[in-house]
Order: C-alpha cells, then sequence, then structure tokens
C-alpha cells in the first residue's frame, strides 16, 4: 500500500496563518514540501520540537544509519538545483555531523564567534548602519534587502573572518546568487566561492595574518586532520552563506514586521529601553525568517508521543510553526514589542541544542543596530508600496522569503 502524505507548499511553510489545520494533526505530521519531493515528518509543536532537538534517537548524520532507506534531504535538494555531484562535499560538515565530530568542527568555528569579538563589531556596524541610512535617504528611496541586510551582514561575517574590504563585494554577489536557488545561478556561485577560498587559503598559508582563515591553516593551530583544504572550504562557505543571508532577508522582515505595526513602532520610540532585551527577541519570534530548521533522522524506531517514527526517517522542524504555537505563546500572532519570552532565548528562531546557530549572538547585534539606525533615531522611512504587493521566493523543500522591501524616505 502506497504511503499516506500531505503535500505542503513553500508559501504555507512560511505562513503562520496557516498552521491552525496542521497543529491538528497530531505532534508529527507526515507530509512533502515542495521542492524537496522526500516524504517527512514535519514538527509544529514548541515543546515536540525542543524535545527533539535535544533527543539522541534523532541524528544529523544520515550516512550513519546504514541500510536506511532513501536519499538524504539535503543532497535531494542539491540535485534540485543541478549542483555537479564534486561539490556535494562542501555542504552540510557541520550542520549534518553529531556528537564529538560535530563538537571537533563546532569548536573550530566558536573561535569566530565569541562574545567579546562579536561586541567589538559594534561600533564599526553601527557606522555601517548609518553610513548605508545616509547613502539611502540621499537617494530618496530603495531596496533594504539588497542594499542594507546584504551589505550589513556582509561588512559583519567579513569583518569577523579577516576578507578585506576589496573582496566583499564580490563575495556578497555569489551569496545572493546562491539565495535564488536557480540552478543557472547557484552551481556558478558555488564554483565562484570555492575557487576564491582557494585561493584565499593559498595566500594565507605563505603569508598568514590574523584572521579566521590564518587560524584555520596554522600548523597545530587546530587537529590536523581537519586542516584539508576541502574542510577549511567547507567551513567558510558556510560560515559566508549562513552569515550573510539569513540576516540579509531576516533584516528586511524584522524592518516590514514594525513598519506594517505602526502603534508598536511608536511604542518602541517613546520606550527604546525594550529594543535589546524584548523588541528583538520578539522580532525573532514573530517574524522567524529561517522557516525550517536543519533535518534530523531518527536513529532507530521508536514511537515520538504516539507517531511511529522509522529509522532513518527525515524530520523537519517548522520553525515558523513553532514560534507561533498557541500553547507556548499567548496570542503568538500579534507582534508585541513588550512580550517578555521568558527564560533563555524563549524562542527556535535560532534553534535549540547542539546545532544552536552560532551566529545568534552577532544576528541580534545586527538587527538592534538597523532597527536603532532606521526606526528610533531617524524616522520618516516608509513602504514603497502596498504591503500586498511585496514578492517572495520559495526556498524549495524549506518555505518562503521576502524577496525585497522597497521603502521611501
Ligand atoms: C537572522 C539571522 C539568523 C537566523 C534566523 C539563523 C538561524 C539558524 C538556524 C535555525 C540554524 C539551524 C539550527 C538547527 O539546524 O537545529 C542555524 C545554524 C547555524 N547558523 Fe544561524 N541564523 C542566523 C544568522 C547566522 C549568522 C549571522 C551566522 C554567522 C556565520 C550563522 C551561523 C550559523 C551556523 C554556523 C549554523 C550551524 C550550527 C551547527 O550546525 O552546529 N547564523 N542558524
Amino acid at each position: 500500500m502506497s504511503e499516506q502524505f500531505s503535500r505542503l507548499t513553500n508559501a504555507t511553510v512560511s505562513n503562520p496563518a496557516e498552521y491552525g489545520p496542521l497543529r491538528e494533526q497530531g505532534p508529527l505530521l507526515r507530509t512533502v514540501i515542495d521542492g524537496a519531493e522526500l516524504p517527512v515528518w514535519f514538527v509544529v509543536g514548541f515543546d515536540d520540537c525542543k524535545e527533539i532537538l535535544h533527543d539522541s534517537r534523532f541524528i544529523r548524520d544520515q550516512s550513519k544509519l546504514p541500510g536506511a532507506e532513501g536519499p538524504s534531504l539535503t543532497d535531494e535538494i542539491l540535485k534540485q538545483v543541478g549542483m555537479p555531484r564534486e561539490y556535494f562535499k562542501y555542504f552540510g560538515l557541520l550542520t549534518l555531523s553529531d556528537g564529538e565530530e560535530h563538537t571537533r568542527l563546532r569548536n573550530v568555528v566558536a573561535r569566530a564567534f565569541t562574545a567579546r569579538r562579536v561586541n567589538a563589531l559594534r561600533a564599526g556596524l553601527e557606522r555601517t548602519a548609518s553610513d548605508l541610512h545616509a547613502a539611502l535617504s540621499a537617494k530618496g528611496e530603495g531596496d533594504l534587502i539588497s542594499e542594507l541586510g546584504y551589505p550589513l551582514a556582509t561588512a559583519s561575517i567579513c569583518e569577523l573572518m579577516g576578507i578585506e574590504e576589496a573582496d566583499r563585494p564580490q563575495l556578497q554577489d555569489w551569496i545572493m546568487e546562491l539565495a535564488t536557488y536557480d540552478p543557472e545561478r547557484f552551481v556558478p556561485a558555488v564554483r565562484g566561492i570555492v575557487e576564491y577560498f582557494k585561493d584565499l587559503i593559498a595566500r594565507r598559508r605563505s603569508e598568514p595574518t590574523d584572521d579566521l582563515v590564518s587560524v584555520l591553516v596554522k600548523p597545530g593551530g587546530m587537529d590536523q586532520d581537519l586542516l584539508v583544504e576541502d574542510v577549511i572550504i567547507s567551513i567558510s562557505l558556510l560560515l559566508t552563506n549562513t552569515g550573510i543571508a539569513p540576516p540579509a532577508y531576516f533584516l528586511g522582515q524584522a524592518v516590514l514586521s514594525l513598519l506594517s505595526h505602526p502603534d508598536e513602532l511608536a511604542r518602541l520610540r517613546t520606550r527604546p529601553e525594550l529594543l535589546a532585551k524584548h523588541a528583538v527577541p520578539e522580532l525573532f519570534r514573530y517574524a522567524t525568517s529561517v522557516p525550517t530548521g536543519g533535518p534530523l533522522y531518527a536513529a532507530e524506531d521508536f514511537e515520538f508521543r504516539g507517531c511511529p517514527v522509522k529509522r532513518g526517517d527525515p524530520v523537519v522542524p517548522s520553525l515558523v510553526g513553532v514560534n507561533h504555537d498557541p500553547k507556548q505563546f499567548s496570542d503568538p500572532q500579534r507582534l508585541d514589542v513588550a512580550r517578555d519570552l521568558g527564560p533563555g532565548i524563549g524562542h527556535l528562531a535560532f534553534g535549540s541544542g547542539s546545532h544552536y546557530c552560532t551566529g545568534a549572538g552577532l544576528a541580534e547585534l545586527e538587527t538592534e543596530i538597523v532597527i536603532d539606525t532606521f526606526l528610533i533615531q531617524n524616522q520618516g522611512m516608509e513602504l514603497a508600496v502596498e504591503p500586498d504587493q511585496l514578492q517572495y521566493f520559495d526556498l524549495p523543500g524549506k518555505g518562503t522569503l521576502l524577496s525585497s522591501l522597497p521603502v521611501r524616505f
């Protein structure tokens, strides 16, 4: 008998208003999301998702499950964008590993993200945001995703990694091409990034500086078996891609959320002390812009809260769904800049557990600075189109993203 599952469009995955009926179908919903073409268990409840992210019976590396049926979800998406096989190795190094292997890689990445290094970026990012505001307001109009989110996020991660200013516009263009998921653009961009990092690694090997790539290539700088060029390229691709695209789109979403809630924006302007501790976390919850977390795989057959999960089954957390779960948040579809999300981080926009986003502190800092510069210190910016004219594009198998945010001053 063929398996029964529902189909979800990427637009549904990203739309909190459509989750009511999905929540009624149990803790795990068997579904296929457009663009991935593999049945997955979709998790929409906050508690269920948190439990799964901390349960060692769900793992990231499907290749550790010999005999488990079906291709991996990541490979499936790479195939859809026409990625040649020889490039698959550059994807998922950290995100698709578990246990000790994951911890060793994560410790390497964590070197770039200490609170001290992130906080040291504040003054520079404030200047960058101010300069971008001055340029956009002088022009009178612009797109806040390509002309604010992308350059600000690029400046942040490149500063942390030590990538020279002259190389940043090209790197930013490649990352923008990746976000299109269009095979004609995705594959050349990956080739460009890989060749760029091969060249940078060679340069840093012969003339080290104090940047992250130099630390990565330095003999004795980390475990010898991690010194392989492919590993350093994968880490660099991961950091530039995750460091640029998610904040670029989120910053647009966050500004849009406040512009579409003038009462909440007015409240924040009169009480700017709410910004860092309340409004920023609430914006991450409300405007969840990474709609789904990385896929996990059941390592054995078992029942999860009454659902029969089979070894090898992929499980996909809906971060939009969990961040709008009425059992966890009162009136979840309301933006409330004074909301108290409770102890800890309070939302799951950055995931939870061992794969929790390493760039969360940086993303929060960028958001605080952008809201402060563009909506509190300077006022008068407004949407240049009606909200229903805004365009969104599909992230195959993962949801949708806002394409651009046209504003005028
Ligand atoms: C709006 C901003 C951001 C959002 C919403 C976001 C969200 C996420 C989410 C949901 C995950 C996956 C968690 C999982 O699979 O369980 C993740 C992982 C990750 N993020 Fe972010 N992220 C953001 C910004 C950043 C930035 C600025 C960086 C900096 C490089 C970054 C680096 C990473 C890395 C390296 C991982 C993989 C961690 C691991 O697998 O151990 N992210 N992020």
